[in-house]
């Protein structure tokens, strides 16, 4: 569904590019995630496969087309959401979707269901300008689903959300990738390329560290330890132990043997501290 090789971006011709010869595919129906900090080139990549910025190099192919060639067909293939929403201030919530879904050239979606979805009902009526950040930013996520894609770009889509809502968006995110839509999905939070995401690629200065499953970078990378709760004279001890040294898989043994166990829990790295381990960096 993407192919991108080699692909490099420049925003001045002396600077450091902020995308820097990174190749990756994405298979069609595939949640895939872009992970790094701020300023890692996640939004820059986005804007190139997007069509927003000029490609400046490399090969980018997206549902099916060259990206440096304009064919309007791929915009009906397409869904964008934006890190900024960019909706119009002066229209209503529905009059933005409605004069967005004009646009297109195949069937679009009904605004009222579109707003219901996004939690946005009651507020079809009123002006964009009057919204929260959050609002807009619900707004713009549902403008990008209008039109059904079959590819669907999210740039950080629950950042600055409440709980609630952010909840609410991640579930439309799995309903349709259930469904079969590819996303293209850039964060800097890992709790949710975790949860949504098939395969993730780490990003960080421009480059791809790595790419893989979060299932497989906990497998690999994760550290195998065991938190055990027991009681000894009536107190509760705690103990991390790993399960992949004799040692402490001995003394596993020892404390099942000879106390009350009150919790035993495997533990699991998080992508964050794999994050950390790969790239030397933060998250943030
Ligand atoms: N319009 C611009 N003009 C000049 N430099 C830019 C522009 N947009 C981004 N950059 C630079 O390019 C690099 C990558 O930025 P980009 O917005 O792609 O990062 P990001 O990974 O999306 O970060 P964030 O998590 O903060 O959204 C940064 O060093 C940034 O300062
Ligand atoms: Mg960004």
């Amino acid at each position: 569904m993407i192919s991108v090789k080699e692909l490099s971006h420049y925003y001045s011709k002396d600077g450091r590019p902020a995308v820097n010869n990174i190749s990756f595919e994405v298979e069609k129906g595939e949640t895939f995630g872009f992970l790094g900090p701020s300023g890692a080139g996640k939004s820059t990549t986005q804007g190139i496969l997007t069509g927003l910025l000029k490609q400046q190099s490399g090969e980018v192919t997206v549902a099916g087309y060259d990206v440096k060639k304009v064919q309007n067909d791929r915009f009906n293939k397409i869904g964008v959401s934006f890190e900024q929403s960019n909706v119009y201030s002066k229209l209503t919530a529905k009059e933005n979707l409605e004069s967005y879904a004009r646009l297109f050239d195949v069937p679009t979606r009904d605004s009222k269901e579109l707003l219901r979805l996004v939690g946005l009902n009651g507020k079809e009526n009123d002006r964009a300008g009057t919204f929260s950040k959050g609002m807009k930013h619900r707004l713009t996520f549902a403008r990008s689903m209008i039109n059904n894609p079959e590819l669907w770009f999210l740039d950080e889509p629950t950042t600055g959300l409440d709980p609630t809502i952010a909840a609410t968006i991640k579930d439309i995110i799995k309903e349709r990738a259930a469904e079969g839509t590819t996303c293209f999905l850039t964060t800097h939070n890992m709790y949710i390329a975790d949860e949504l995401c098939d395969r993730v690629a780490f990003i960080i200065d421009g480059e791809i560290k790595l790419i893989d499953t979060p299932k497989n970078l906990k497998l690999k990378y994760g550290k195998k330890l065991i938190d055990i709760e027991y009681i000894e004279n009536g107190k509760v001890i705690k103990e991390t132990l790993k399960t992949v040294t004799d040692e402490d898989r001995h003394r596993i043994g020892e404390i099942i043997n000879n106390h009350e166990i009150q919790t035993m829990h495997s533990k699991e790295a998080t992508l964050e501290e794999i994050f950390i381990q790969v790239t030397g960096r933060e998250l943030i």
